[in-house]
């Protein structure tokens, strides 16, 4: 115990080791304000196009900073060494040290089709970090969000009267969406091709641009695609020969196919408007086989992984603060699943923080 509450003494090592926890938990935004800072500057692409680790002067003269602000550029380069996304390796032609890329930025290079920089830009745009300041008020009131209080509306209405978020969302969803395919179908063949292989139709509700539909379209030709989303989102969209747009709400009805795709989906929603959408895909699966695939998180199934379990909390906090959703357990979503009236569901662990979770109407496993 830090404080003997009897006489007011105190261990002064674990008291100084509490204030620097304290502290690094004060400040845990700066990692994350680093990074874009970063991004916005150019590092990423500067220290990727110089081909070999650079130095120190060279990355300064290749960057846009202005010249009485070089000297803090070290700086920012040292905090973003010690949280990983760049380190420090020796020039082969002399003694001297540059900076090189690490696996985590090579994901912020403009040109990598897996780049996931418009997800930072978005999740701290000051529109989307502002209702974080308005948690402890949300506890207090019957407000459904952080975001409803400091907006007074939902996400999606935010989204379809602001062009501005409405294209940052777009482009962060897109980012991820395209992340995601590139492991179902180009890492793990085999069970993608088990997920998909023989479907004759599929729909992926709230789909957005058609990122993860366009993907499922083209490695598999004879499937029949449709991406259901609102109308801001689906506005323009032009599809393909076996893809199509169509603007709808979920909680209305989706499109009678024999697969429905979720993807992201129902961690935005309460328990209750989840097992509105299952009720609405369990009436358009259509034909014996027909099946719902879902992608989202199952908290607790990163077992002793601690990056990846807090990555999955903080996501649970986000569905919090953002929308009304929540990530669930598998307890979670197997009494979503029931209450629905689908019968059966198979877990498949493929996704590091995510799965592909199948679920069956009536039982066929
Ligand atoms: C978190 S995003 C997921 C997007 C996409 N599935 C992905 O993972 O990239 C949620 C999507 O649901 C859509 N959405 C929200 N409410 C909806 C509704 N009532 N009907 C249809 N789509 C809706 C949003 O516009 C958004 O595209």
């Amino acid at each position: 115990m830090i404080n003997n509450l009897v006489d007011g003494s105190h261990d002064a090592k674990l008291l100084l080791e509490a204030q620097a926890h304290v502290w690094n938990h004060i400040f845990k935004f700066i990692n994350s304000m680093s990074l874009k800072c970063a991004i916005q500057l150019g590092i990423p692409d500067a220290i990727h196009n110089h081909g070999k680790p650079i130095t120190l002067p060279g990355l300064i003269s290749a960057l846009p900073v202005h010249p009485a602000k070089a000297r803090c550029v070290p700086r920012l380069m040292r905090i973003l060494v010690h949280s990983a996304f760049f380190a420090r390796a020796k020039l082969s032609e002399n003694d001297q040290e540059g900076f090189v890329l690490t696996n985590a930025s090579h994901l912020l290079l403009k040109d990598n089709p897996l780049c996931v920089t418009s997800f930072l830009m978005a999740m701290l745009d000051p529109i989307l970090t502002a209702p974080w300041h308005y948690m402890s008020t949300w506890f207090l009131n019957n407000d459904p969000s952080p975001f409803g209080t400091t907006y007074g509306m939902t996400l999606w209405d935010y989204a379809g009267h602001e062009p501005k978020i409405n294209n940052l969302f777009n482009e962060a969803m897109a980012s991820d969406a395209r992340l995601v395919m590139s492991v179902v179908i180009n890492e793990c063949k085999g069970i993608s091709k088990g997920v998909f292989e023989g479907l004759k139709s599929l729909v992926d509700v709230g789909g957005e641009t058609g990122i993860v539909a366009k993907a499922i379209a083209q490695a598999f030709p004879h499937l029949d695609c449709f991406v259901i989303d609102l109308p801001h989102v689906v506005a323009g969209l032009q599809g393909t020969d076996n893809l199509k747009y169509v603007r709808g709400d979920m909680f209305d009805g989706v499109l009678p196919v024999d697969t429905i795709l979720l993807k992201w989906i129902l961690h935005d929603w309460s328990d209750e408007e989840c097992v509105k959408i299952l009720k609405r895909c369990k009436e358009a699966i259509k034909g014996k086989g027909g099946k719902l695939i879902i992608i989202g998180m199952v908290i607790g199934n990163q077992k002793g992984n601690n990056d990846s379990i807090e990555a999955q909390f903080f996501f649970d906090m986000l569905m919090m603060v953002l929308v009304m959703g929540q990530e669930r357990n598998e307890k979670e979503w197997a009494t979503l699943f029931s209450d629905a009236g689908f019968s059966d569901y198979k877990i498949i662990p493929i996704l590091d923080l995510r799965s592909i979770i199948k679920v069956y109407p009536s039982s066929t496993i």
